[in-house]
């Protein structure tokens, strides 16, 4: 009885140390092997030779000039690109110290304004790369600097170089459909699925919206207070949840909460930029929560045709009347799922992810002549976007005049 038990202690151990030994080694064969085949985030001294000179071959390389929570959270990982003979890093010591001899150097939204040190020699081969996916409107371009310095964008806006947008629509062929420019809807007349259907059948209660910021510059808050005072009339309501208001759900929660209960979903935007639409949508999607959408942008280019509710196209009265048809009717709650006859929408899957994009770009010959753009201000701050820059007294004169969305508020 005593030995058999040491014995299968023992090979207990053995098979620990036989697990770690291979772990390790696989850990350091990744390390020296597959660095140069894969984007790799984060590289470090350790993925380069010594002296980390380049060798003739073709691994590009992009320096982050200053570390990002969407790289740093999200993204450290290793991503199995098509095209991924890339090197990503923070690490402005790598290739001798020289970040001039960098492929592309990728600037976000804080070096906008140029608080941090900004590079002070470039080579003509290089890429300098704006990147962002936070809204224009928060993060304006002032600084005449920025004209005439970027080669690439790489941003949520659908005219960007390479799009890095919050989500992706694909049809029945897996091919990726939107979000883009130009996309052409099938719509499709079938009945959905079963499982689906028992899903929307469960559903109780009208709206909810899940929000961290309780006042937002584009007015969200006023319009879905009118839209909550028609909604009485209805004995429907929006319960808020989140940072300002009472209820509280976390993450799994929030998604089971929405799936079980709710209708409909407010996915509004905090702020109005061109193409701003944020994984606000896909929480609904995901849910079986129809997206009332609220935002500045096309979203026949993002969202599949009767799958959401666009606030900005409706009075309040007229949107609290739609709400309250589709929870009284079953057929025209179920019409706004059609869509997933024919689309899947999602979060990026590792072979498409913005990223290999990127690596794909900086390989292609689109690499090789990208001129700086001229007017990058004007194309990222929008054709009336310059007043963003003015001056915190320029508003107190003005009070509310000038704010874009001001003309949907007095329209309510
Ligand atoms: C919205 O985008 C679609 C698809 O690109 C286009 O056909 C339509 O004209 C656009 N609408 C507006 C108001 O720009
Ligand atoms: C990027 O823009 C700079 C500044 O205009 C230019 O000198 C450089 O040649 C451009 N890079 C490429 C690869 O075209
Ligand atoms: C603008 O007005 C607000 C509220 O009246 C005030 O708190 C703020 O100090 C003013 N800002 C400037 C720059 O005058």
């Amino acid at each position: 009885m005593f030995l058999k038990f040491s014995k299968s202690k023992f090979s207990v151990k053995l098979a620990i140390f036989v697990v770690t030994i291979l772990s390790i080694s696989i850990f350091i064969h990744n390390l020296l092997f597959s660095s140069f085949k894969r984007c790799v985030l984060y590289a470090d001294k350790i993925l380069l030779s010594p002296n980390g000179a380049r060798s003739g071959d073709n691994t590009k390389f992009v320096l982050l000039w200053k570390n990002h929570h969407v790289f740093t959270k999200g993204y450290i990982r290793t991503l199995n690109c098509p095209i991924s003979d890339c090197v990503f890093t923070e690490n402005k010591n790598l290739l001798d110290g020289d970040y001039s001899q960098f492929d592309a150097i990728i600037f976000h939204e804080d070096l906008l304004t140029d608080k941090w040190l900004m590079p002070t020699k470039r080579k003509s081969h290089q890429l300098y790369t704006f990147f962002t996916i936070e809204s224009a409107y928060y993060n304006p371009a002032c600084e005449l600097r920025n004209d005439n310095y970027y080669n690439l964008t790489f941003t949520y806006r659908l005219d960007s170089d390479i799009p890095w947008t919050y989500f992706i629509v694909r049809d029945v062929n897996e091919d990726i459909v939107a979000p883009s420019l130009n996309v052409r809807w099938e719509e499709s007349t079938k009945s959905i699925k079963p499982a689906i259907k028992s899903i929307l059948k469960r559903k109780t209660k009208a709206i909810a919206w899940l929000v961290s910021h309780c006042s937002a510059d584009s007015f969200r808050d006023d319009y879905l207070s009118r839209l909550q005072e028609h909604l009485y009339h209805y004995s429907l309501k929006i319960d808020v949840f989140g940072g300002c208001n009472g209820l509280k759900c976390f993450n799994k929660d929030c998604d089971e909460m929405l799936r079980n209960n709710y209708y409909f979903y407010a996915a509004f935007e905090n702020s109005f930029s061109e193409d701003y639409v944020t994984e606000k949508v896909l929480h609904g999607y995901l849910n079986y929560a129809v997206p009332i959408v609220y935002g500045a942008s096309n979203y026949s280019r993002f969202l599949p045709p009767n799958s959401y509710l666009n606030a900005r196209e409706f009075h309040p009265y007229n949107l609290a009347y739609k709400i309250y048809e589709a929870m009284r009717d079953y057929e025209i709650f179920e019409s706004y799922f059609k869509w997933t006859n024919t689309y899947t929408i999602s979060d990026h899957q590792d072979m498409d992810h913005p990223l290999c994009n990127l690596c794909g770009h900086l390989h292609s010959y689109k690499a090789l002549r990208a001129p700086a753009k001229k007017s990058f201000r004007v194309w990222w701050n929008g054709l009336n976007g310059m007043k963003w820059c003015l001056s915190p007294e320029y508003w107190n004169e003005t009070a509310r005049l000038n704010i874009d969305a001001n003309h949907i508020f007095t329209m309510y």
